[in-house]
């Protein structure tokens, strides 16, 4: 095979960026609901997420740093408040979870700017998206800074209180129906990947023998 090898450091933070992103793909999304500490609410996609243990229950997205270099407000309220809530959203809702990706003012909270419903949050103050069919309460563990200035990343590491999951995707042995849920997934420039039944396929992992 005949490979080109690309340096970040020699390249320009937007060239740098858009080759990470279609080469770690498809990635899943946490549309990510944090409160200010005045309780206004914000709303917003993070590709840049997974799941990192399960004692406890470990989740990590990262904010990067505004074009600019200023922090995002996602950043900003987990920062003051140490919670947020990570929502999935599915294809059905893959429209509004791109329009919650502008760029609002600081407090003005994407929420209502799409027209999404909340649902009280248990253990945290930032309410759900009521339209979510899986929602994760997080306290948050460790902000987790690497590079300074644009693009930089900030690791927002968190660990989840509880799950609430739509009864019409939750399987009797607890989990959830990859079949029903119809995730969606981000990949390179704005190509999103959907995961329709007809694209996966089971793998049952070696038995050692
Ligand atoms: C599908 C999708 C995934 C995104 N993933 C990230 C990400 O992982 N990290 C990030 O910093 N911004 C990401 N963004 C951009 C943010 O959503 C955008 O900068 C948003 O305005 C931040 O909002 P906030 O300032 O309210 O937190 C993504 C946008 C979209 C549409």
């Amino acid at each position: 095979m005949l490979t080109r090898t690309l340096v970040p450091s020699e390249m320009d933070v937007r060239e740098a960026y858009a080759l990470l992103i279609s080469c770690v793909a498809p990635r899943p999304i946490a549309w990510v609901r944090t409160c200010a500490p005045d309780g206004r609410t914000n709303l917003a996609p993070y590709s840049f997420f997974n799941a990192g243990g399960a004692n406890p229950v470990s989740v990590v997205f990262s904010c990067t740093n505004f074009r600019d270099g200023r922090p995002k407000d996602t950043l900003r309220n987990v920062q003051a408040t140490g919670e947020f809530v990570i929502n999935i959203a599915p294809y059905w809702l893959a429209e509004k979870m791109n329009q919650t990706s502008f760029e609002y003012e600081y407090g003005v909270c994407e929420f209502e700017a799409v027209g999404l419903t909340r649902a009280p949050s248990l253990y945290v103050q930032p309410p759900r998206v009521a339209e979510s069919p899986i929602s994760m309460e997080c306290r948050l563990f460790q902000i987790v800074p690497h590079g300074t200035g644009p693009v930089a990343a900030n690791y927002v590491i968190g660990e989840v209180l509880c799950f609430h999951i739509a009864e019409s995707l939750l399987k009797p042995e607890g989990v959830v129906d990859d079949l029903v849920a119809d995730f969606i997934g981000r990949m390179g420039e704005s190509w999103y990947v959907r995961a329709t039944p007809e694209a996966m396929f089971r793998m049952e992992r070696p038995t050692g023998k």
